[in-house]
Parts: structure tokens; C-alpha cells; sequence
């Protein structure tokens, strides 16, 4: 289950990328633009700032986000990007931040790009960072024996392309690609910082595969794991460094 109000705790944060990603989609007048995965509809509302003459189409498999998104003032509904097909006036299709949690999403894009419209724009963003030390230190420690209910649970970095990949995927797929990666050097403050962060994306899995007192204690274990990897400073912020992978494809 996804927590809108922790998601929202580090909105600016999270949204630079998504900014930084829609400024790369040169659409003008699109008639119809997606939000796939759209989280609690902060983002996606920009969408609407930037081209209000367009229809908007916005689906999150979670309720709870969805609730939050219409709450917002966004008309999203609930769906699976799996059962998502583009309507024959989709100019512009964002997901940003979705498709890591999808294991299947390269077959879902090369679908995709082969049902919009041509010049229609393709937009994505992935973190990159499943080989930083967060997300390798939280899979080692769920793979030790005494974690063993959690074996299988986190995904590794298969979960998403290199640069490099999701370019020959959409020039593959006949499309012209514009496709680069950043690392946010992200300062965070408070005490468990970056597991504060990862609690709240990274980890869902794990919270969900264990009970409350089972969840205190793997958190127990992995705060000093990560305060050593990322030390916090003399003044109580932690560089949290987090890579980042971006594609837009025009078809
Ligand atoms: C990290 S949040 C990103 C939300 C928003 N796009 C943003 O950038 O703030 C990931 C979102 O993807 C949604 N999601 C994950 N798997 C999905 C799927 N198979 N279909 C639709 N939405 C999915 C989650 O429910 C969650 O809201």
C-alpha cells in the first residue's frame, strides 16, 4: 500500500526530476496527454498548467493515490499500466518514477509506441540506483537466513535499463530518442534519513511482507548500516546521492 502523505514528504525533491523530464517533450497543442502511474496528482497537475487545451488522462493502480490525485483536483482512476492502450489522439505520454515497480515494462513500451499516433511523445523516468549502497545494503541484509520471509522480495538491477538500453529500444522501435541519466546529490535532513526516504518507496515491499514488530527490527538493523554508508554532517543534513534514468522518444 503507498502512503500519499509520506510519498509528498520530500515533494521538491522527487518532482525535480519529472520537471526536468517534461522539459524535454517539445509538444505544443497535444490533444490528449497520459500520466501513467500518477502518483497523488501533484506532478500531473503541471501537466494540465502547461497544456490546458488537452484532454488529461491520469491512472495509478493504487486507490490510495488515486483518492489523493482526486483529492487534488486530478480526474484519475484506477488502473494497471498493463491494461492501459493509448486512445488514437494520445500526443503525450508521461510516467515518471512507475515503471522500476514493473518487470515487464520494456514489452509494455515497445506495445505502446507501436499503438500512438505518429509524433506522439513518449516520456519516462526510472531511478537508477539499485546499485547504490541504499539498495544494496537493504538487499543484503534482507537476504541473511534470519530475513529469509523477505527472500526474493527487493529487486535487483534488472528492474530497470541503462541509458544505453531503453535508447536502442525506442530506435528500435523506429523513434527519434533523446536519452541521458543524472545523479541528484540530494540533501536530506533529520535523524535515518536516507532510510526515512527509502521507507517510503524502496521498502513498501518489505513493509508489506512483514508484521509491525518484524518492521521495527529489520529498520533497526539497517539504520547504522546506512549512517555509515551515507555519515550524516556536523549539521544534521545527509548527502543522498540518487541516479536517475530518462527517455524521451518521439515516434
Ligand atoms: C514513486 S510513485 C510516482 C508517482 C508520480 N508519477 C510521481 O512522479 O510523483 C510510483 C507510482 O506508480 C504506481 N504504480 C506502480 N505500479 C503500477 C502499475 N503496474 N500500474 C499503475 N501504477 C503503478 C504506484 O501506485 C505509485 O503511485
Amino acid at each position: 500500500m503507498w502512503d500519499p502523505a509520506k510519498y509528498l514528504d520530500y515533494a521538491d525533491l522527487r518532482g525535480r526530476p519529472f520537471y526536468d523530464l517534461i522539459g524535454r517533450i517539445d509538444a505544443t497543442e497535444p490533444r490528449r496527454v497520459v500520466d501513467l502511474g500518477c502518483g497523488p496528482g501533484n506532478l500531473t497537475a503541471s501537466l494540465v498548467e502547461r497544456w490546458p487545451g488537452a484532454t488529461l488522462e491520469a491512472i495509478d493502480s493504487s486507490p490510495e493515490m488515486v483518492d489523493a490525485a482526486r483529492a487534488a483536483g486530478i480526474d484519475a482512476r484506477v488502473a494497471d499500466v498493463h491494461e492501459w492502450t493509448p486512445a488514437p489522439d494520445t500526443d503525450v505520454v508521461v510516467t515518471n518514477a512507475v515503471l522500476q515497480w514493473v518487470p515487464d515494462h520494456r514489452a509494455l513500451l515497445r506495445r505502446w509506441i507501436g499503438e500512438l499516433p505518429p509524433g506522439a511523445w513518449f516520456a519516462m523516468q526510472v531511478p537508477g540506483n539499485m546499485g547504490s549502497p541504499s539498495h544494496v545494503l537493504a538487499r543484503s541484509l534482507a537476504s541473511r537466513p534470519e530475513w529469509s520471509v523477505l527472500r526474493g522480495v527487493l529487486r535487483g538491477e534488472e528492474a530497470v535499463d541503462d541509458p544505453t538500453g531503453y535508447a536502442d529500444l525506442f530506435a528500435d522501435a523506429g523513434c527519434a530518442v533523446d536519452v541521458w541519466e543524472t545523479t541528484y546529490v540530494q540533501r536530506l535532513s533529520g535523524p535515518d534519513a536516507v532510510l526515512e526516504w527509502i521507507a517510503g518507496t524502496a521498502l513498501r515491499p518489505v513493509r508489506a511482507a512483514l508484521d509491525d514488530a518484524e518492521w521495527k527490527r529489520f529498520r533497526a538493523e539497517l539504520a547504522p548500516m546506512l549512517d555509515d554508508a551515507y555519515p550524516p554532517r556536523p549539521d544534521g543534513t545527509t548527502w543522498f546521492p540518487f541516479r536517475r534514468v530518462f527517455a524521451v522518444a518521439r515516434v
